[in-house]
């Protein structure tokens, strides 16, 4: 169920999160993609509270170099109180190392108008990549169902088939929004999720970060800089490496090669005392017709993180004076 990109084509590309330590290795491995056009970039509120995460958004996009418009979404979920994920992603939302001052302001649109105009105004399908809660996206679908057929599909970090992250039956960024997910998974686009099944095998070891390190440019430092940050909690929980949950929204696409999935029928437990923002999995494939997302299970991780260096690498001498 992936949409099959042709090997030299222009893809054009909504970058949708709440950076984020991963959020921003995701938007390095977009911005090094030669096939990918990054039209917008739009913020959700999670790891931070929304003037946090936007005003990282703004911080990574002049890092990087992403010459697109930046908007704010909402300040907390559709329905819900919002949960903030600081413990991993400290009280800026993107502690560690020194970044540059923004050089670009935030769009005077919301973050849904933005994902509106970009889609309508692009001459093709557009992928949208989300790495947060689904709070932009579903308000997007749902405001806009007619941009429907002109959007390619939604890569999503999000969920695990059988496990939390969060609690022992939820992912982060489902719980924060459960209904937006939910809404999202039956929408009638293509869904590529990315969960904990991926993800916690996507892991980044300390000897990764000193190679990541040693290409000796900027990103490359600043990268090697938001692992450390990122491992601190992920070892006090035991973790030996750090999943770089955000990422395999990105390579997934990039380099499917590399990772294995299957479709199944997916819903969000929405309602549940002890589940709530647990997937739910047919596992069994009782019902084909019904099965609405490919959702990644594996990832071979010396190619994985083979990639991150190589992104990082494609900089070159790119430098940016950090405050
Ligand atoms: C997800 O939660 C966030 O903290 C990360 O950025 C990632 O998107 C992992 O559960
Ligand atoms: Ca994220």
């Amino acid at each position: 169920m992936l949409y099959p990109y042709k090997d030299n084509e222009t893809i054009p590309v909504i970058l949708d999160g709440d950076p984020g330590h991963d959020d921003a290795i995701a938007w390095v491995l977009a911005k090094a993609e030669p096939r990918f056009d990054i039209r917008a970039v739009t913020v959700t509120a999670g790891n931070q509270t929304i003037d946090k995460t936007s005003l990282n958004a703004r911080r990574i996009c002049t890092l990087l170099g992403i010459d697109a418009p930046i908007a704010a979404g909402r300040e907390r979920p559709i329905l819900r109180d919002l949960v903030l994920g600081s413990v991993f992603h400290g009280v800026s939302g993107l502690d560690g190392p020194k970044l540059p001052a923004p050089a670009m302001e935030l769009s005077e649109l919301s973050a849904v108008e933005l994902m509106a105009k970009t889609i309508k105004e692009a001459e093709k399908p557009v992928t949208i990549i989300a790495t947060g809660a689904q709070t932009n996206t579903a308000s997007l679908l749902l405001a806009h169902p007619e941009l429907k057929e002109k959007i390619a599909q939604i890569s999503i970090m999000g969920g695990g088939l059988r496990t939390g992250n969060w609690n022992p039956a939820a992912e982060f960024n489902i719980l924060v929004d459960p209904e937006a997910a939910q809404y999202e998974f039956h929408a009638g686009i293509p869904v590529n999720l990315c969960g904990l099944d991926v993800t916690e095998r996507a892991l980044i070891y300390p000897e990764n970060i000193e190679d990541i390190r040693s290409v000796g440019n900027q990103v490359s430092q600043i990268v090697a800089g938001w692992l450390d940050f990122f491992s601190i909690h992920h070892h006090e929980l035991g973790y030996k490496g750090a999943p770089l949950h955000d990422p395999c929204a990105v390579l997934s696409l990039t380099h499917p090669e590399i990772f294995q999935g299957d479709d199944f029928e997916v819903n969000v437990e929405t309602q549940g005392e002890y589940c709530r923002g647990a997937i739910v999995v047919d596992f069994m494939h009782r019902n084909p017709e019904k099965e609405n997302v490919h959702c990644v299970m594996d990832v071979d991780q010396p190619k994985f993180v083979a990639l991150i260096k190589e992104a990082c690498r494609s900089y070159g001498d790119r430098e940016v004076p950090v405050v």
